[in-house]
């Protein structure tokens, strides 16, 4: 097989330079974020990517209750809920698209390509000898049918084809926007599950790497939606009118993946509302802000535990995915990591919930331009390889 070329090349008269939109919607099952960005390499601004337009979509509530059925394995028929499933998420992607092309003032033709993660139901990389799978819903071809623009799709399949984990993806993304000046930098994105990258300052014979570190607001929802009937725990505020509670954290510290080495990756297969019920069998009297504050900490210190490894030289924590608007959150990864300053990527001009639909813009500029996207190191893959599978316009 030809080795592709590699991920960093210099594409600075790229023929595919210009406007691209990523549409990612994550674990939470929150809804769906969408950027629409202009790569300009040569440009005059130090950063490769200037986000033109934002526009999310909450996820309706069946749509969210049904794809949450669809993960956990309840009821029958799957292949034909799952493409139904499909065909509605995709109509939601196709209305932030339509917000986004209107926001802008920009017509279809305009843009060279969307990048479209779709919806997680199984991730599954190391079953049977590493010929696993991951799963996203989606049906691109109605999202270029419906859009006019091409699609790009599947982008975690060939990663977990070349053996790999087929996340997390964005840590390359991550190096091109927040690469340091000096020293080792860390951005941590904390969406349904929480994932970290390492990077370097451009140029450095250093490899970044990244992993999966464990639940984000993926508990932290499901309790809170169950016992407040909020889908979230707007800033952290109820969990900050519990106390922790030692032991529970404890034990939920035990759960084996979380003292795995890298590369790793996680998602609703492990931490789903089934795990907390196991979890929780001791601790069913304890008062349920007790538990929410519990829960926030664990993902604190989940969070904490995989940064302090490699976090020496380094002087902050970047912090993007809408854990970043959880100032509970925020404050128990501040109190566990003393010697960084956490941040969220808003200081570097760049929106918590952005960031993740900007790495799928740059993951579907990277196919259209024939470059990988993975990065090995982070995801174990056999070697880099370009992502995704071409729905044209
Ligand atoms: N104001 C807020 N206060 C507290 N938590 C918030 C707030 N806004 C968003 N969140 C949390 O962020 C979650 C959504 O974050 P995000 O969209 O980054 O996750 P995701 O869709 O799982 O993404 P991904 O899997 O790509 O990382 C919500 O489900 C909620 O838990
Ligand atoms: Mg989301």
């Amino acid at each position: 097989m030809p080795t592709p070329p590699t991920l960093f090349a210099n594409t600075a008269s790229a023929p595919h330079d210009g406007h691209y939109i990523g549409l990612m919607s994550g674990t939470s099952l929150d809804g769906v974020d969408g950027v629409l960005a202009r790569f300009s390499p040569a440009g005059p601004q130090d950063r490769p990517v200037q986000v033109q337009a934002y526009a999310s979509c909450a996820m309706p509530t069946a749509l969210r209750a049904e794809l949450l059925a669809l993960n956990s394995r309840h009821g029958h028929d799957e292949l034909h809920r799952a493409a139904l499933a499909a065909n509605a998420l995709s109509g939601l992607y196709a209305q932030v698209v339509q917000q986004l092309l209107t926001d802008s003032a920009m017509h279809p033709a305009q843009i060279h390509a969307i990048g479209a993660h779709g919806q997680t139901v199984r991730h599954q990389p190391g079953l049977h000898d590493g010929c696993g799978y991951t799963l996203q819903l989606l049906n691109p071809a109605l999202l270029a049918e419906r859009s006019g623009i091409t699609v790009v799709a599947d982008v975690r399949s060939r990663d977990v084809a070349a053996g790999g984990q087929g996340a997390p993806l964005v840590p390359a993304f991550h190096q091109q926007v927040f690469a340091p000046r000096h020293g080792v930098g860390l951005v941590l994105n904390i969406g349904g599950i929480a994932n970290v990258s390492v990077l370097h300052p451009a140029g450095s014979p250093h490899t970044v790497t990244g992993w999966d570190c464990g639940p984000g607001n993926a508990l932290i929802d499901a309790w809170c939606q169950r016992h407040t009937g909020q889908p979230y725990d707007a800033d952290g505020a109820w969990a900050a009118s519990g106390c922790v509670l030692p032991a529970l954290l404890e034990q939920l510290l035990r759960e084996p993946f979380l003292q795995q080495p890298p590369p790793k990756s996680t998602g609703r297969d492990l931490f789903h509302t089934a795990w907390l019920g196991q979890q929780l069998h001791g601790f069913t009297t304890a008062a349920p802000q007790d538990v929410q504050a519990t829960l926030t900490a664990f993902t604190a210190q989940a969070c904490a535990d995989s940064v302090r490894h490699c976090a020496d030289p380094a002087r902050t924590l970047l912090v993007c995915g809408g854990g970043a608007l959880n100032a509970r959150l925020m404050a128990e990864l501040q109190q566990r990591l003393p010697q960084l300053q956490v941040l969220s990527t808003a200081s570097q001009g760049l929106p918590p919930l952005q960031v993740e639909a900007a790495a799928f813009a740059w993951l579907a500029r990277q196919c259209m331009l024939g470059l990988p996207g993975n990065l090995p190191a982070v995801t174990g893959a056999a070697g880099p390889r370009v992502l995704g599978a071409i729905y044209p316009a």
